[in-house]
């Protein structure tokens, strides 16, 4: 399993699944967030695959140079419960070792409970 950049190919996948995000429900709001990752460069969404399967999600934006802060993170409904959210944050910070990841106030949720586990 892997985290693949997002491309346009991807769309109807990844809109699915940023559906999950509580502040993707709107259809409007979903398209306007696929359109700025689409358009803005400093916006970057990842895909998690396992095997031929797309099943997560992660996206956010460079706030600056050295600090990227996490928007969405969702996982495909049957696949939760098992780590992987976990693992996509974990595959991220690897990905950008030298990197600060940050959460917003729909993600820290999640990532700050990530972050508790990282450090057990
Ligand atoms: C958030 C999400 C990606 C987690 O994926 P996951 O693979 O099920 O998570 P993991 O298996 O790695 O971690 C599970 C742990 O995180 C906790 N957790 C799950 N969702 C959480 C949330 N929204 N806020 C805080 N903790 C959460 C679980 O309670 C579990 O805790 P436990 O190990 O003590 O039982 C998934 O639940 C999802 O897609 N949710 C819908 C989208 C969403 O709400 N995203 C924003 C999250 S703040």
């Amino acid at each position: 399993m892997m985290l693949i950049r997002y491309k346009k190919s991807f769309e109807k996948i990844a809109m699915g699944l940023l559906s999950y995000m509580p502040s993707e429900k709107d259809l409007k709001k979903l398209q306007q967030t696929i359109k700025q990752y689409d358009s803005d460069k400093n916006w970057q969404l990842f895909l998690w695959k396992v095997d031929e399967d797309i099943i997560g999600l992660l996206g956010g934006v460079w706030e600056d140079d050295s600090t990227f802060k996490i928007h969405h993170i969702s996982l495909n409904p049957s696949h939760r419960g098992q780590g992987i959210g976990n693992s996509m944050v974990k595959a991220l910070k690897d990905l950008y070792p030298d990197k600060q990841i940050q959460s917003n106030k729909l993600t820290s949720a999640f990532i700050n409970k990530c972050e508790q586990e990282g450090s057990e």
